[in-house]
């Protein structure tokens, strides 16, 4: 009441119809109608004044779930970037690790022949030692990356795709970008690690965007298969963009390959890293000029 009083001016004979302006369970105000004399206000001002609230409430509703929609954005790249430094860690760990393992065969060699008193002797203990610290590091970084992937559920791939083209519908609004989905019905779940997935998702409708600067339709189609090594759920993920160049189509899935000019070139190498380890895959199905198809899969669990 004291905020009433603050907000009305005092008039001595005076309405007051107040609606609370609200959405579900949620109460965001109050909304005050206020008459400078005496008036007995109608149902149909009632009404009048219920709608607006209900409208406003809606109002309020939409703009919250905007915030929402940039700040889970904003969330999903942090965490694209983390999965992208990740993977680097990853292949850089891999690929110290064979150099690593020549150096200590070479360090063996080296000391055939040594006496234990020759100074090279001591030496090459210390390289030993010296190639053993750098392999522990390794090993470190490469039980990192396998345990991130170890967090598996069962996921409905119809509400994985749902996500993400939710996640992405402003983007796909933006670029004038049509999508289309057809899930096949009753499909069983998969086991899979949810963020890992989203992000294969992403990746993929993110580059059918890119290769769309003019707009167009996208469709993904989510179907059991029978794949070379059982059941499957296979998606073909199909754009009418620009299309892969033939020069490219064999570089496209490898580490820092972009024929962008702010791209990064690790997202389809992400997508692949994420499904092989879902004992999945990813190829190029088909590409010309009018748009290009990729396809994924996922094994269905054992029964
Ligand atoms: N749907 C597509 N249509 C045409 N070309 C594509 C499509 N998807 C990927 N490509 C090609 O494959 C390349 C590699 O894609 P990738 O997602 O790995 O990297 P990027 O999109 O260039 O950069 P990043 O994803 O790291 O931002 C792209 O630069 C593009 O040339
Ligand atoms: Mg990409």
């Amino acid at each position: 009441m004291n905020l009433f009083k603050k907000l009305i001016p005092p008039v001595s004979t005076s309405s007051l119809l107040a609606v609370p302006v609200r959405y579900d369970d949620d109460t965001f105000g109050i909304l005050v109608c206020v008459s400078m004399g005496a008036y007995r206000f109608s149902d149909d001002d009632k009404h009048l004044v219920t709608a607006l609230s209900s409208f406003g409430a809606s109002s309020i509703q939409n703009a919250r779930l905007y915030s929402k929609v940039f700040t889970v954005e904003e969330g999903l790249r942090r965490s694209e970037r983390l999965t992208a430094l990740g993977l680097l860690s990853a292949e850089v760990a891999h690929e110290i690790r064979n150099p690593l393992t020549v150096l200590k065969l070479l360090c063996d060699t080296l000391s055939h022949g040594l006496t234990q008193d020759d100074p090279r002797t001591e030496d090459i203990e210390v390289m030993r030692e010296k190639i053993q610290h750098m392999e522990g590091v390794v090993s470190r970084v490469l039980g990192m990356s396998k345990a991130q992937s170890g967090a598996f559920k069962s996921i409905d791939m119809r509400q994985a795709v749902e996500n993400a083209v939710l996640l992405l519908r402003l983007k796909f609004q933006q670029a004038g970008v049509l999508v289309r989905t057809d899930v096949a019905e009753c499909l069983p779940f998969i086991e899979g690690n949810p963020g890992q997935i989203q992000q294969v998702f992403l990746n993929l409708l993110l580059n059918a965007v890119q290769a769309m600067p003019t707009g167009g339709s996208l469709k993904i189609k989510v179907t059991p298969e029978k794949g070379q090594t059982g059941e499957v759920i296979a998606i073909y993920i199909s754009d009418t963009g620009l299309g892969v160049p033939e020069e490219i189509k064999n570089k496209i899935f490898e580490s820092f390959f972009t024929s962008r000019e702010d791209g990064t070139g690790l997202g389809l190498a992400i997508v692949k890293r994420i499904l092989r380890d879902h004992r999945g895959d990813i190829v190029l199905e088909s590409t010309s000029r009018t748009g290009t198809t990729f396809k994924i899969w996922f094994p269905l669990p054992a029964k």
